[in-house]
């Protein structure tokens, strides 16, 4: 049987998971919005890449949550994107509405789902996605944020350019909230098994750290009408794929925290085991005090989003 993804909002993250879902043949797509014709116009413009790019799949588009019936993971896209000069943070009130209406569908359509959260800010949405879902039976493990891939892909795109070497031979590991208080670990970045600072001063790193925190924001300065869409969607696609081929890969994600690092209640990015059981084991690495600091620097700043969320989701 062939695989199902529902994508939901067909904006630029949403219609760029897609592209490369259908481009790296994972799964049959359905593109949900609201808005009338948009999903259909874009899900048909895919569909006919296909003879050209040598994809074959299934792709629609709808306004309607039947056709997205037992899907085996839906990707949350749908909210307002920053504007310059917004924070995530100033997001919550209006995509929380967004994400508890959708979920509650999504719940009730694809009991056996997989949700991935890419929305803002992600944490909380992710927290306030799982406890709609948990309602209707989701566990922990089957509802996670897309955060962490994203803010590693940027780091490793700015040490590839500093070092003068392929970005496919950087590894890196970071963990905390998608936000400016990300934890970077420099001690778990390496070029090919090797320590980055036998490539780039520590001044230099400090640097890139500095400016992979602030890379979200970076692009919607640059932008002005939205925020970023092809990183995102790629970190996305690479979650779907590790789900739906069950490759058990190690990969920094939003997961539920029940005493691990000694945080609990939120969603916060830590390195997970991603596999057809969404996510399937938390690591937990040993970090040093200064590392520990910034986790719980970054961990009240997820707390205090949570702490806004409108008053009728705080009982959930
Ligand atoms: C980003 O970091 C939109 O949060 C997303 O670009």
């Amino acid at each position: 049987m062939r695989k199902k993804v529902t994508v939901i909002g067909a904006g630029f993250v949403g219609s760029t998971c897609a592209h490369w879902i259908a481009s790296k043949e994972l799964a049959d797509v359905v593109l949900l919005d609201i808005a009338e014709g948009i999903p259909q116009g874009k899900g048909l413009d895919l569909l006919e890449a296909g003879p050209i790019e040598g994809f074959d799949l299934s792709i629609t588009g709808t306004n309607s949550y039947e056709e997205t019936s037992n899907s085996d993971v839906v990707i949350l896209t749908s909210g307002a994107p920053r504007k310059p000069g917004m924070t995530r943070e100033d997001l919550v009130a209006i995509n929380a509405e967004i994400t508890a209406g959708n979920i509650e569908k999504v719940a009730a359509t694809s009991p056996n789902a997989i949700i991935i959260i890419v929305n803002n800010p992600m944490d909380t949405m992710a927290y306030l996605a799982y406890k709609v879902a948990a309602k209707a039976g989701f566990p922990k493990n089957r509802v996670i944020g897309q955060g962490g891939i994203l803010d590693a892909g940027r780091y490793r795109t700015f040490i590839a350019l500093e070092a003068g070497v392929s970005v496919e031979d950087v590894q890196a590991m970071l963990m905390g909230g998608h936000g400016d208080e990300m934890v970077p670990l420099p001690r778990y970045t390496t070029i090919s098994g090797i320590p980055v600072t036998e490539f780039i001063t520590e001044d230099r790193l400090n640097e890139i750290v500095e400016r992979t925190k602030k890379g979200g924001g970076e692009i919607v300065a640059l932008l002005k009408t939205g925020s970023a869409y092809y990183a995102p969607a790629a970190a996305t696609v690479q979650m779907v794929e590790a789900i739906l081929k069950d490759k058990k890969r190690v990969l920094p994600c939003a997961a539920y925290l029940e005493g691990e690092y000694g945080l609990s209640d939120l969603y916060f990015g830590v390195p997970v085991l991603l596999g057809a059981g969404g996510v399937e084991k938390i690591i937990e690495l040993p970090l040093t005090d200064a590392e520990k600091e910034m986790a719980a620097r970054s961990a009240a700043l997820v707390k205090s989003s949570i702490a806004a969320l409108p008053e009728k989701y705080k009982d959930l």
